[in-house]
C-alpha cells in the first residue's frame, strides 16, 4: 500500500498516542513530516519511555474526560484526530464497568464535541472487531454483520463509540471513519494483567514460566501486526470514500493460540512449556477472522507482515526494552516467578514446548 504524504505540515491529534498502537502511529506520522503530532494521554496504561522522541511530537499528559486538557489540545486546531484513548479491554471492563463506560462512552462523546466545534478534516475512531461482531455474526466478519448480543462492557462501549461517531457524521457531517481492529500485536505493548495475550506470553516466557492458555489452545485469532494497522489508519485519514464507513483492519488469516504459544517458547528458548486453564466466562468467541475486502477496495489495504516475522519483531522489541518492560509489567496475585532474563537466548533453538 502506498503511503500518501498528505500529513506533511499538518497538525495531528492522537488521543491515547502513548499506547501500543498510538505510539507507532505517532512515530509514523511524525516521520511523514507532520508539522506537529500532539499526543493526549493520561498514561493510565502507557509509559513515557515508550513515547517516540521525534522533535515534531508533543506529549501532553491529560485526560479525555477533562475539559481543560481537551481545550488545551483543540486550541491547536488539529487537522486530523485519531481517537485511540480507551479503557482497555475486556477483562478490565468486566472488573470496572463504570470506568469503562466513562472513558469509552463519555470520553469519545467529549472528544467528538470538541472535534466538531473546531472542525477537522477527519476523525478516525479505533473500534474493535472483537467488540462489534458476535456469535451471531458470520465469519469471516463483514462490516454489515454486527451483533448487539455482546459479552463484555468493553464490547458494548466500543460499539457505542461507533454509534456516537455515526451520529456526529449524520447530524453534523463530521467526516468520521470507524476502524475495526483485529487482535493487534507488535512492538509497543507492555504486558500486564489486562493486556493482550502475545505480550503477556513473551513476558511469561522471558521470566521462565509456562504459558497460560485459557482454553484448549485450538482457539484462533486474527492477529494483525501494528505496522499494518498504522498503514490502514493513515489511509482512513485521507481517502474520501472512507468517510462515514466502518472498515475492518485485520490480517484476514487465523492462527491457533497453541501454535502462537509454541512459537513464543521457541523464540525465547523457554523450556517451561504451556499450562491450561479454563476459558474465561466472557470469552465466548473461540474463533475470530476478519474479511478485509472492504479495506482492500477503499483503502488499498494490504497487510505486509507475516505472523512469524511479526512475532520475531515483537520479541526483538522485548529484548531491547526488557529493563523497562520488567519494571512496568503488572500482574495480579498470581505474579509469575521472576527469573533473570537469560543473557543469551538462541532464537533458533527448537524445543518441545508441550510439557502438559
Ligand atoms: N490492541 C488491540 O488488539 C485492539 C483491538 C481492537 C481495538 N483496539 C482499540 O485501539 C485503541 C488503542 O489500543 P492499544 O492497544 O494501543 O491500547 P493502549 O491501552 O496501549 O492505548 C490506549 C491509550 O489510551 C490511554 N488512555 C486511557 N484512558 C485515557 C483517558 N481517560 N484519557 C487519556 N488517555 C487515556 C492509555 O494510557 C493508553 O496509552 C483503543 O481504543 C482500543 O480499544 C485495540
Amino acid at each position: 500500500m502506498s503511503t500518501s504524504n498528505e500529513y506533511e505540515n499538518e497538525t495531528v491529534l492522537i488521543t491515547g498516542g502513548a499506547g501500543c498502537i498510538g505510539s507507532n502511529l505517532s512515530r509514523k506520522i511524525a516521520e511523514l513530516g507532520a508539522e506537529r503530532v500532539i499526543i493526549l494521554d493520561n498514561l493510565s496504561s502507557a509509559y513515557t519511555w515508550n513515547i517516540p522522541s521525534n522533535d515534531n511530537i508533543e506529549f501532553i499528559k491529560g485526560d479525555i474526560l477533562d475539559d481543560a486538557s481537551l481545550k488545551r489540545v483543540f486550541k491547536e486546531k488539529p487537522d486530523y484526530v485519531f481517537h485511540l484513548a480507551a479503557h482497555f479491554a475486556n477483562q478490565n471492563s468486566v472488573d470496572n464497568p463504570e470506568k469503562d463506560l466513562m472513558v469509552n462512552g463519555i470520553g469519545i462523546l467529549k472528544v467528538l464535541e470538541y472535534a466538531n466545534l473546531v472542525g477537522v478534516k477527519r476523525f478516525v475512531y479505533s473500534s474493535s472487531g472483537c467488540g462489534v461482531y458476535g456469535l451471531d455474526s458470520k465469519m469471516p466478519f463483514e462490516e454489515h454483520d454486527i451483533s448487539i448480543k455482546l459479552h463484555t462492557p468493553y464490547q458494548v462501549t466500543k460499539l457505542l463509540g461507533e454509534l456516537y461517531t455515526n451520529y456526529f457524521h449524520n447530524l453534523y457531517d463530521l467526516p468520521i471513519v470507524n476502524a475495526r481492529f483485529f487482535n493487534v500485536f507488535g512492538p509497543g505493548e507492555v504486558p500486564g494483567r489486562y493486556r493482550n495475550v502475545i505480550p503477556n506470553f513473551f513476558y511469561w516466557a522471558m521470566t521462565g514460566n509456562p504459558l497460560p492458555i485459557t482454553g484448549d489452545g485450538s482457539e484462533t485469532r486474527d492477529w494483525t501486526y501494528v505496522e499494518d494497522i498504522v498503514d490502514g489508519l493513515l489511509q482512513m485519514g485521507i481517502k474520501e470514500e472512507a468517510i462515514g464507513e466502518a472498515i475492518n483492519l485485520g490480517s484476514a488469516k487465523d492462527h491457533r493460540v497453541i501454535d502462537m504459544a509454541n512459537t513464543v517458547n521457541e523464540l525465547t528458548g523457554n523450556a517451561e512449556g504451556i499450562k491450561f486453564a479454563p476459558r474465561r466466562n466472557w470469552d465466548a468467541k473461540t474463533k475470530l477472522l476478519s474479511s478485509i475486502n472492504k479495506a482492500e477496495t477503499i483503502l488499498d489495504y494490504k497487510p505486509q507482515m507475516t505472523f512469524k516475522k511479526g512475532l520475531e519483531r515483537t520479541y526483538q522489541w522485548f529484548t531491547e526494552n526488557w529493563e523497562n518492560i520488567e519494571k512496568n509489567a503488572e500482574f495480579d496475585s498470581k505474579q509469575p516467578k521472576k527469573i533473570k532474563l537469560r543473557q543469551k537466548i538462541s532464537s533458533n533453538k527448537s524445543i518441545n514446548c508441550l510439557r502438559v
